[in-house]
């Protein structure tokens, strides 16, 4: 098998890891395909690069949110048939088993639709009539494409988003206070963000900002990934207690909240980091605004209701335990009784009312359908 680096050009721009550029994932340049990615399980004590060569390894990975984020997922999905169907070669199989395999990718999350959005994508390209071998190129186009279309979307993201902030700045004229929940910058697409894309370019174009960092338990996305991002960038942020976020807007000391998704659907009630519902709620007390980034591709034009989105329920154990660093050494210690339980639901949903105006790459809006009518 020869792998046509040059069939897609894919123009990255990168965001900062100690003056580095880096992007959360992308192909290795060899004859085989194999998926490098940051081990984001690590971050931000250790800056681990992740070798993917099969299906199953990418499967882990995601169920186990070494990549994590709803765009990022749906690219490793996407990159997951490529590998299947690679194995599927080398193990000088028959194309049909890739059926079995679909399902297997399509459900190692659940909830961000992204995932089974591009496995979809990349399925469509499987022509049973044609050779395993001209699948695999027609799937590895698509894969390609698929994660062009993300980074690009970001980035258009990042410009709709800056307006709005750059609106804010002209307004007050000091530094803008903006809150994130979770993750939603580069590391959970590839390039950018989305929640945070705004904000970067934001600062790039020398609007001074103040992020307040929701620490996002139980895995606390927001005080490792969101602060290391940030950190990277040189932006200023605190991160606070998932609990501060109400006070601080009772303070007057939240301009904006920003936020990503990872199930948007097509009433606009948006499915998001657990803890986002509850953000949105003060914001609406406050009137402060509450602003949703995402890309296009997160949204679920299908479901009928909010209550049919299914919420991950992850193991407990996310709860009972707090990973952190000692004496340079990463380690888990228990934060709670052996005899309690604990319930781990991993998302939200913030119906559209409270959302004051979603962000994507075609545009702002005030709701998906006024989105909709526009394309
Ligand atoms: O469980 P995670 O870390 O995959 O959840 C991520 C989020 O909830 C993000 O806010 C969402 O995917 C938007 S990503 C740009």
């Amino acid at each position: 098998l020869i792998i046509n680096n040059n069939l897609f050009e894919i123009n990255i721009i990168c965001m900062k890891i100690n003056g580095i550029d880096y992007c959360s994932l992308w192909e290795e340049n060899s004859k085989k395909l194999a998926i490098n990615a940051i081990d984001q399980r690590l971050l931000p004590f250790e800056l681990k690069i992740a070798k993917i060569t099969t299906y199953r390894e990418m499967i882990l990975a995601i169920k186990d949110m070494a990549i994590r984020g709803a765009p990022l997922i749906g690219i490793a999905g996407a990159y997951a048939i490529v590998l299947a169907i690679q194995e599927l070669i080398q193990n000088k199989q028959t194309l049909d088993r890739i059926i079995e395999i679909i399902p297997e990718i399509r459900m190692a999350r659940p909830t961000a639709v992204n995932l089974m959005w591009a496995v979809d994508r990349v399925v469509s390209k499987i022509d049973f009539s044609l050779s395993i071998e001209k699948n695999f190129e027609r799937v590895l186009l698509m894969a390609r494409q698929i994660y062009y279309d993300e980074v690009n979307s970001c980035k258009q993201i990042a410009k709709f988003g800056f307006e709005l902030i750059e609106n804010l700045y002209s307004k007050y004229r000091r530094p803008i206070n903006i809150l994130t929940h979770c993750n939603a910058g580069w590391l959970a697409t590839v390039d950018w963000g989305t929640a945070l894309a705004p904000i970067y370019y934001a600062h790039r174009e020398g609007i001074p900002l103040l992020i307040w960092v929701d620490e996002t338990r139980p895995r606390n996305q927001g005080s490792k990934l969101t602060s290391f991002e940030l950190l990277g960038e040189g932006i200023p942020h605190t991160i606070i207690a998932d609990n501060t976020g109400g006070l601080l807007m009772q303070m007057g000391k939240v301009d904006a909240v920003i936020v990503g998704a990872d199930r948007v659907t097509g009433e606009g009630d948006v499915c998001n980091k657990v803890g986002t519902y509850l953000k949105a709620l003060a914001a609406k007390e406050h009137n402060v605004p509450f602003w949703v980034a995402l890309p296009t591709s997160t949204i679920d034009w299908e479901i009928p209701d909010f209550r049919k989105i299914p919420i991950e329920e992850r193991s407990p154990d996310e709860i009972d335990f707090l990973e952190g660093i000692h004496q340079d050494k990463i380690c888990k210690v228990r934060i709670t009784p052996i005899g309690s339980n604990s319930l781990n639901y991993a998302f939200d949903i913030t119906p559209n009312q409270f959302v004051s105006k979603y962000i994507t790459e075609k545009g702002v809006f005030d709701s998906i359908q006024d989105l909709r009518k526009s394309t």
